[in-house]
């Protein structure tokens, strides 16, 4: 049996997890504590460096007491500390990585660094016991990427953002728009009562050759909208916010089709082939119900983990962790380890 402890501070979640895996059985979440920091960036409408790094200061200890707890197994049962070393805000990663150090050398267990995507890359064989190869499409605040996981540490990115990610195209169009941070949830409810075909923005990206995701011009194009029909009526809001949420849901669509038709290309044997999404940006119900539409068609599986395995958490670190645990995949440098901002 191992158990593994996960700590993730890369973003505005400081969170905390136990994760065990025993031979012969699926792997089993022991615990999964997350506090959001989201009420102390929500005045200043996305997320401040220094207010959360304060934040995951004063957080940190208390939550990994809560999930050590919760899991019922003492620290010094725990095989493995895992923490999150990059990508992310560079202040969180030295508090979660320094508390790991620190939590690892007190009880001489090994410290695994571990790369906030591969969590995001792995957690479908946490939820979902996942054979490699399969795709990754992640959209979330901070990323917005199509990526070939071949196996444990092999990862190909097929696509990126040469802009902002998506999730920050919902949250500052939400900004523009004058509705609360975080934009996503808020744009996605008022698109509901919205006329989708009275803005016609524009599908950046849609068509060409080039595999990767563009969303500054689409967000200078809801700028132009705005204050052409300004002073905004809720329905001028609604209306706005529904012809942004089809404009990326189209472009989203067309870079996913390429992505499943080269895997298709490069896979040609792979009996189940399965696209996994994860990110905030996996709970908006129109561009889900699309995604499981285009997978349908083209014979993909749909795998979208439940939402609070989607977005930041730290059960899919401590997971990774058990990952390269059994793959012999451990840094032996591992306290040596710097965080990295833009790993
Ligand atoms: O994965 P996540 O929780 O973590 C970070 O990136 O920190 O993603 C948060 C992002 C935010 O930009 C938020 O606006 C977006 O996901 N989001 C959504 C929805 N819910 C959250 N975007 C569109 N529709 C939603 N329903
Ligand atoms: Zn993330």
């Amino acid at each position: 049996m191992i158990r593994v402890l996960g700590i993730e501070t890369s973003c505005d979640e400081t969170a905390a997890s136990v994760v065990a895996l025993e031979s012969g059985q699926p792997p089993r979440i022991l615990s999964n504590t997350v506090f959001s920091q989201i009420d102390e960036h929500a005045a200043f409408g996305g997320v401040v460096p220094e207010i959360a790094a304060r934040a995951h200061v004063e957080a940190l200890d208390g939550i990994v007491e809560a999930a050590l707890e919760d899991s019922g197994v003492a620290l010094e049962d725990i095989d493995a500390i895992a923490a999150t070393a990059g990508p992310g805000l560079v202040g969180g990663l030295i508090v979660g990585l320094m508390t790991a150090k620190a939590i690892a050398a007190s009880v001489g267990k090994p410290l695994i660094a571990i790369n906030h995507l591969e969590g995001h890359a792995l957690t479908a064989r946490l939820t979902d016991g996942l054979a490699f190869p399969y795709l990754l499409l992640l959209v979330s605040g901070g990323h917005t990427q199509i990526v070939l996981v071949k196996g444990v540490g092999d990862y190909q990115r097929w696509a990126t953002t040469i802009d902002d990610a998506l999730g920050e195209a919902f949250d500052k169009t939400a900004k523009m728009l004058a509705l609360p941070y975080p934009g996503g949830p808020n744009v996605e409810n008022a698109a509901q009562s919205g006329d989708a075909s009275r803005f016609v923005f524009p599908r950046p990206m849609k068509g060409s050759a080039q595999p990767d995701f563009s969303f500054s011009g689409l967000k200078t194009s809801v700028r132009q909208a705005a204050t052409s029909v300004a002073p905004l009526s809720d329905q001028d809001v609604a209306d706005i916010c529904a012809s942004f949420q089809a404009a990326v849901t189209d472009t989203l669509g067309d870079r996913v089709k390429r992505a499943l038709a080269r895997f298709r290309d490069e896979f040609p044997d792979t009996a189940a082939p399965a696209l996994v999404v994860a990110g905030g940006v996996a709970a908006n119900k129109q561009i889900r119900a699309m995604l499981e539409k285009l997978c349908a068609k083209n014979g993909f599986a749909f795998i979208a983990p439940p939402m609070a395995l989607c977005t930041d958490n730290a059960a899919m670190i401590a997971w990774a962790g058990i990952e390269r645990l059994r793959a012999d995949l451990v840094e032996p440098n591992a306290f040596d380890f710097v965080p990295r901002s833009r790993w």
